[in-house]
């Protein structure tokens, strides 16, 4: 196995991936990305976290079938589901949605970065039909599709899109509300 590359470089040279090789990706390798998945923080301690894995090809392109956002053909995916009787319930009674889609993104951002590590490739998609989806894999009703992490090889290396200067994006203090004439 490939050795594991520092945690700031796989932040600089994880990108989202849309064309992957053949080569399937072993789950000794997937279940190893998913440990590290769940140690990522989650809304008082809840892990709503819930993982499909799809490898099996005949699977994989039914749900490609229906998800317009996958790009390319990636050997896995992974479902990112949350499990609603495991989401925090806030004072007045109703479900905390918010907290657990948060814990799923961290999740999410934790595995990406240890893909990048093994030399694998992702990509986060929205792009698809939660309701098609959970209809395929049978998932029981409080099991809820969220978003797809694709996995597999890259074919080729991508350039990174843009970034915003952090000039234009961050403020100390009080220096957005100046910025926007406002005295507080
Ligand atoms: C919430 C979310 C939804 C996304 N949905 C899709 C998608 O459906 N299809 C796709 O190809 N990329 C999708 N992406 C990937 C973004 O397009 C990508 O992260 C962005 O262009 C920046 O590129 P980078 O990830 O290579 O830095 C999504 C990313 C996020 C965070």
């Amino acid at each position: 196995m490939e050795q594991g590359k520092r945690l700031e470089e796989c932040l600089c040279v994880r990108r989202s991936i849309r064309q992957f090789t053949d080569q399937p990706v072993e789950r000794t390798i997937i279940q190893a990305l998913l440990e590290m998945a769940i140690l990522a923080p989650s809304a008082s301690n809840r892990q709503p976290w819930r993982f499909i894995i799809l490898d099996d090809p005949v699977l994989v392109q039914k749900i490609r079938a229906f998800s317009p956002g996958i790009g390319g053909n990636p050997p896995c995916l992974i479902v990112f589901c949350l499990d609603s009787q495991r989401l925090p319930v806030m004072r007045n009674g109703t479900i905390d949605r918010t907290c657990g889609i948060i814990d799923l993104a961290m999740a999410a951002e934790n595995m990406m970065l240890a893909a990048t590590s093994h030399g694998l490739g992702t990509c986060v998609i929205k792009s698809y039909h939660p309701q098609i989806v959970k209809k395929i894999l049978e998932l029981p009703e409080q099991i809820c599709p969220e978003f797809i992490v694709t996995l597999g090889y890259p074919k080729w290396k991508v350039p990174m899109p843009k970034r915003r200067s952090l000039e234009e994006i961050s403020s100390y203090n009080l220096e957005v509300s100046h910025e926007h004439g406002r005295d507080l």
